[in-house]
Formats: structure tokens, sequence, C-alpha cells
């Protein structure tokens, strides 16, 4: 079983490099327990039960627990397992938190990184955290059939054919593409044919293949405010004009008669990222004519639309018209798991070739033999019986978490652009709440929410204070437990609560 104590402990191992595996264990539960993680007079877990959930020997946490004991911060009762001490020594209270290695002044990192590297680690946002409540856009990794997908991938690898050892030219593995053809034609109403097919290592390597191939310096691009900040810097360091369009409840907002058309025009139809709008049908039809008038490019970035937990699903823009301006892209990272780093495209037929080319040239095609064991999970009906248990998954648990807001918090917090879909939602927060304050309050406490006011970009567009809550990777008992903590740091920041239960 699954505990949030765990999911804690297993990022921050990850985050922790130096040391031997029983210090680096051991350190984690110093720090849970003065970060207040592990409360005074709380068990803990017990060392068979923590070991099997790190992955790590019954000896490894033994040893942390036998150091934490002579140092005073849990305390052992012979038949009533280990308990933390009510008192914790005083002298490790005021030990410093700051990293033992010098960090590099603004300055040096001016001169030694490009104007551009510069500016993309200014806006770097992706957490150190991918895992454990409430991470936003982070599927259930566990739930994964890895030993049918294993069993597969074994059986092609024992004897492998040349073509999948080999640098793929042709746009990946043609099993694959077949097979997502096939998928996308149904599942996502996309017109397509094998041929249009490319696959990449994610969304983020298919935006960066379509703003260098198809855009110059400084050319506009579109995009959504709030929207995805991964693609927006993909579009900046490509030295892209980034032009923030606004969002409502039909999605994005297009200029009607913009003074300098754009070149890209990036959007997330189905399930609009962050709010979780949909692109009505007039507003698809006002983006197609648009870029056809201006000849520019929709990027059409479909992300979790497989996610949607009622009513039909809504089909892709792409497949509204023959032949349209658009570049359908698609990811595994939310229906399988983010590490496979396998994604597709769509590109219309005169795009093929030389998109084909041009990310040969960049990035080498690789992972064919995994492509190639995908092809047969896909067709097999594996990955639709996947999808379709998910889907029940985290439609259960969306509505666990918006119970729960219901309940403690009151309607008013639940943003009214969240649709029955996606792996997160969006809790509203009064504007004058401080949204970045709280979500790293709640990142002390071991909860990782984002906050909404950091997915906008310049000043046109009225930020809204909120947090992002990821519920598809959180069990509901762990969901219930972290849910009680985001709710005390609302009240500690002083936010008014209207709980249906009061
Ligand atoms: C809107 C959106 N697009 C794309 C991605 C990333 O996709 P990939 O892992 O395929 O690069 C994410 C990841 O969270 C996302 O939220």
């Amino acid at each position: 079983m699954r505990t949030l104590l765990g999911d804690y402990l297993l990022q921050h191992l990850q985050q922790a490099s130096e040391g031997t595996l029983p210090a680096r264990v051991f350190n984690c539960l110093r720090d849970a327990i003065l970060e207040g993680i592990l409360a005074p007079n709380t068990r803990l877990p017990a060392s068979r039960d923590l070991a099997n959930e790190l992955h790590v020997s019954r000896n490894t946490v033994l040893n942390a627990y036998e150091q934490l004991r002579a140092e005073g911060y849990i305390q052992a009762h012979t038949g009533r397992g280990t308990w933390v001490s009510e008192t914790l020594p005083e002298s490790y209270i005021q030990v410093s938190t700051t990293p033992t290695y010098a960090a590099a002044t603004k300055e040096e990192i001016t001169h030694t990184l490009s104007h551009r590297g510069a500016s993309l680690l200014q806006h770097a946002a992706a957490s150190p955290y991918q895992w454990g409540a409430f991470v936003p856009g982070a599927p259930d990794v566990t739930e994964f059939p890895h030993a049918e997908f294993n069993r597969i991938k074994s059986r092609l690898s024992r004897q492998p054919e040349i073509a999948n050892l080999i640098y793929s030219n042709a746009g990946g593995c043609i099993e694959l593409r077949h097979a997502l053809a096939d998928y996308l034609r149904i599942a996502r109403s996309v017109n397509c044919e094998t041929d249009q097919i490319i696959i990449t290592e994610g969304i983020h390597q298919a935006v960066d293949l379509v703003s260098r191939a198809l855009c110059d310096l400084n050319d506009h691009v579109w995009i959504e405010n709030p929207g995805y900040w991964g693609a927006k810097n993909i579009l900046r360091i490509n030295g892209l004009n980034i032009i923030p369009m606004p969002v409502d409840a039909e999605g994005i907002i297009p200029e009607e008669q913009p003074s300098t058309p754009p070149r890209l025009i990036f959007v997330t139809p189905s399930h609009q990222y962050p709010l979780g709008s949909h692109l009505s049908l007039a507003r698809r039809r006002k983006l197609l004519d648009l870029a056809k008038q201006h000849g520019s490019w929709i990027i059409e970035d479909d992300y979790d639309s497989e996610f949607r937990f009622s009513g039909q699903p809504y089909p892709s823009l792409q497949g509204l018209e023959d032949n349209p301006p658009v570049i359908y892209i698609g990811t595994f990272s939310k229906t399988i798991y983010p590490a496979l780093r396998i994604g597709y495209m769509v590109v219309p037929k005169n795009l093929v070739q030389p998109l084909r080319t041009i990310s040969a040239e960049l990035y080498r095609g690789g992972h064919l033999l995994t492509q190639r064991a995908l092809a047969e999970f896909i067709s097999e009906g594996h990955y639709a019986a996947h999808i379709r248990r998910m889907r029940l998954l985290y439609s259960k648990r969306r509505k666990f978490l918006i119970e729960l807001i219901h309940r403690y918090l009151g309607d008013v917090f639940v943003h009214e652009f969240n649709h029955d879909a996606g792996l997160h939602l969006v809790l509203k927060l009064p504007d004058h709440a401080n949204d970045v304050e709280i979500s790293a309050l709640a990142l002390s406490r071991g909860v990782n929410v984002r906050p909404l006011s950091q997915y906008y970009s310049g000043v046109d567009t009225p930020i809204q204070s909120g947090l992002l809550l990821g519920f598809a990777c959180v069990q509901e008992q762990d969901m219930t437990f972290a849910f009680s903590i985001l709710r005390q740091c609302l009240i500690e920041n002083g936010i008014e609560l209207f709980p249906q239960n009061r």
C-alpha cells in the first residue's frame, strides 16, 4: 500500500544524491520530522512496510530508525511500535537547510550562458517533485500493466529485427505509426494516413521541431493565457515572439485583425491547459479561417484528451476539415507514463518529408524496439483497455476531490471552467489570495500544488489566483490527508472558507 509519507520520502530520496542510502533515508526522515510532516507522537510505519514502499532493504530502514532513535528524534516502545518524540533535540531544530554547494550568482550565470539559455533558466518551471498529492498532470504510473508490456518487449528483444536497432529516418517505427493512425482516426476523429505520422520523444520535442522547422527568429506565436509554460519555454528558446491571447469558457479568444499575423498558434482545444475549458465550434472555425487567411500553422496539443469522464469525447480540431493547416500532437506521457518519452505528430501531407528529414537531422530517431512493443500493445487491445480502466479510476478520484472541496472549502472554490475531464482541476481562490505563498507553504508540508498565477504571461490579462491540484496519481486515503494539510495552509493564509458541513 502506498502512503503519503512513502511518497514524500521517495520524492526527497530522488533529490538527495549525497551519502549512502541509509544516510539518505535517515536525512529524509529527519527532515520530515523537522518540517512537521511527521508530527510529534506520530507512529512511524513498520520498518518492513516502509522498506517495501521505498524499494530498499529492511536493514536500510532499520539503520535509519536506529540512528534517529540514538539522536532522540524517535522513540521505540516494545510492543507499541516506533513513535516521533514529543520533544525534539533542540540542537537539530537549528540545523541549517541551506545547500552546502555555493549557488552561482545571477551575474555568473549571465556570463556563462547564452542570452536565450539564461532567459530559459529564468523561466524554468518544472517542479523537482513529480509524484504524490497533488502533482498536476501525473498519471498513476503504478496502475500500468507493466508485466504485459514487458512480456511483449522481452519477446521482441530476444531476436530484434535490424530495422529496430538502427537510426530511424522515416518518422519512427512503421508498426507504431500504423497502429496510431487506426487509433487516432477512431478515438480522436483525426484525418490521417500512416505516412502523416511522425513519432517524437513527446510533445516537447514536437513543439521544438515545429518551431525550428517552420519559424524564423521573432516570428509571432500565439499562445493561450494562462497556458502551458513547457511549450512557452520551447517557443521562447527558439527565438519566437510570444503573444498571449486571453481564454474564456469557450477557449482561446483570438485577435480579430492582427497587425502582425502569427506564424504559429499553439492551443489545447480538448481541455484548455490549465483552466479546463473546451474550445467551442465557433472558435475552432474562427481559428482555422484565421490560419488559412494569414498562412499560419495551428499546433493542436491534445495532451490528455483520453480522459473525459462524462459525455462524448470532443473530436480533434484537426479532424474538422480536409487538409487543415493543423499539426496535431499527442503523447503517451499521460496514458502510459511520462518517462516512456514517446509521443507523435500528425502533419499535413506537404510537410511530411521536410519534417521527417529535419527531425532525423536534429534528434536521430531511437527507442524503436520500445515503439515496436507499443505498437503490439495497442493492436492487441491492451492500450484501449488500460485507458478505459484509468478513465474509471481517475473519474472516481476526481469526484472524491470535488466532494472534499465542497465539504471542507465550499462550492465557490471549484473553478467554473473545470470540466469532468483530465488529470488535474483548478481550485479557485479569492483575487487577493497569494497563491504562490500558499503553494510554498503547502510544499514545505509535503503537499505539491502549483499556483495558477504563474501560468500567466504579459500584463493585459487579469491574473486569477488559484491552485492546480492533480488527482490522478493520488489514492483516496492519501487525498484526504493531503487535503487537510492544504486546508490548514489556506486558513493560515487568511482565506475564508464556506464549508457545506459547517
Ligand atoms: C498541456 C501539456 N502539453 C504537453 C505536456 C508534456 O507532454 P510530453 O511529456 O509528451 O512532452 C504536458 C505535461 O504536463 C502538458 O501539460
